[in-house]
């Protein structure tokens, strides 16, 4: 599962000496490879672990002044208080020297699964999702939130492009923009809800681990909310991976997590598409590469499920 480490991501040996001794105290040996896994977009130390124990681990780490600190030691609280059977992996420690700070997870063995149609992974996922969001979220969950605004309720991109049309919006979308900007407006007062929401579910942040089968990892933006954010955050990405935008779209409609609240879901998707349209046309952040042009695509994939679900 080790590649080439993506553009700018920290390395283990970026991590200062104190924190990688610390680290090694903590886990009783003493690291001889650190591999840094394929996806994502970050910048900090995300790597899996090889002791001399022959053990593996996976270590997040990032500077106290980077943001990403705050966001790992939140997916760190996060890992601790989730239900369980939960599709995590476990917390094994959080440390902090040298004015930066690591988080241990515990380490999963396999890809990212394969979410398109030749795959049987979308249909596990889907079916995880149904289980997570089945019930409220446990209070521990809902404590260990308290505070974390949730990134999805804040998703909007249609009213900036209305306001100001860019030249290159496809005729289709543009003369829908109207509608679109309505549909978003309504989802700011439909985003709370008591579920576990993971916030950010793409292939590259889930791992097929050979023994506990698909898996989320990156809980960093996990918050409480209606239970269709996570399945139609899926929604495009199945999309992307080559399904038919019409059979992804009669899952939504199908799907507990999502058929429950049409109305929640749609103003949802409208949301998160239209900051994909938004965002796409920024430059690009230091470090991130690859993240506008995954953005398009990612939009032209809730574009296609949105113009199934609006009349
Ligand atoms: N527990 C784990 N075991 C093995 N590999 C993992 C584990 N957690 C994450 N990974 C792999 O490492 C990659 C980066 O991890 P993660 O997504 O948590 O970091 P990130 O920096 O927050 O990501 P992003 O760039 O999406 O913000 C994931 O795409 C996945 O391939
Ligand atoms: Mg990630």
């Amino acid at each position: 599962m080790s590649s080439l480490p993506p553009v700018g991501r920290l390395k283990w040996t970026d991590v200062p000496t104190p924190l990688r001794t610390r680290l090694e105290t903590a886990l009783g040996s003493t690291v001889v490879d650190a591999a840094t896994p394929a996806g994502g977009f970050g910048h900090q130390l995300a790597a899996a672990l090889t002791l001399a124990s022959g053990r593996r681990v996976f270590v997040k780490a990032a500077p106290d002044d980077d943001p990403l600190t705050d966001a790992n030691v939140h997916e760190a609280n996060i890992l601790d208080v989730l239900p369980p059977g939960a599709p995590a992996p476990e917390l094994l420690g959080l440390h902090r020297a040298a004015d930066w700070t690591a988080v241990v997870i515990a380490h999963l063995d396999g890809p990212h699964p394969d979410l398109s149609p030749a795959s049987s992974d979308a249909g596990q996922t889907w079916a995880l999702l149904d289980k997570l969001t089945s019930n409220p979220a446990p209070t521990a969950y809902t404590t260990a939130v308290v505070g974390t605004p949730s990134g999805a309720a804040g998703l909007h991109g249609w009213n900036v492009l209305l306001a100001n049309p860019p030249g290159d919006l496809n005729p289709d979308v543009r003369h829908r923009l109207l509608e679109l900007a309505e549909l978003e407006a309504a989802w700011p007062a439909l985003a709370h809800g008591d579920r576990i929401v993971h916030g950010d579910l793409r292939a590259d942040n889930m791992v097929r681990d050979h023994d506990r089968g698909v898996t989320f990892v990156d809980w960093a933006h996990a918050t409480t909310g209606p239970a269709c954010i996570d399945a139609a955050s899926l929604a495009p990405q199945l999309v992307l991976a080559g399904h038919a935008p019409a059979d992804i779209a009669r899952l939504l409609c199908d799907h507990p997590a999502t058929a429950i609240s049409p109305d929640t879901t749609t103003a949802f998707l409208a949301a998160l598409t239209g900051h994909w349209h938004r965002n796409a046309r920024k430059p690009a952040p230091p470090g991130a590469p690859d993240l506008r042009a995954y953005q398009h695509r990612a939009a032209t994939a809730g574009m296609a499920l949105l113009a199934l679900r609006m009349h």
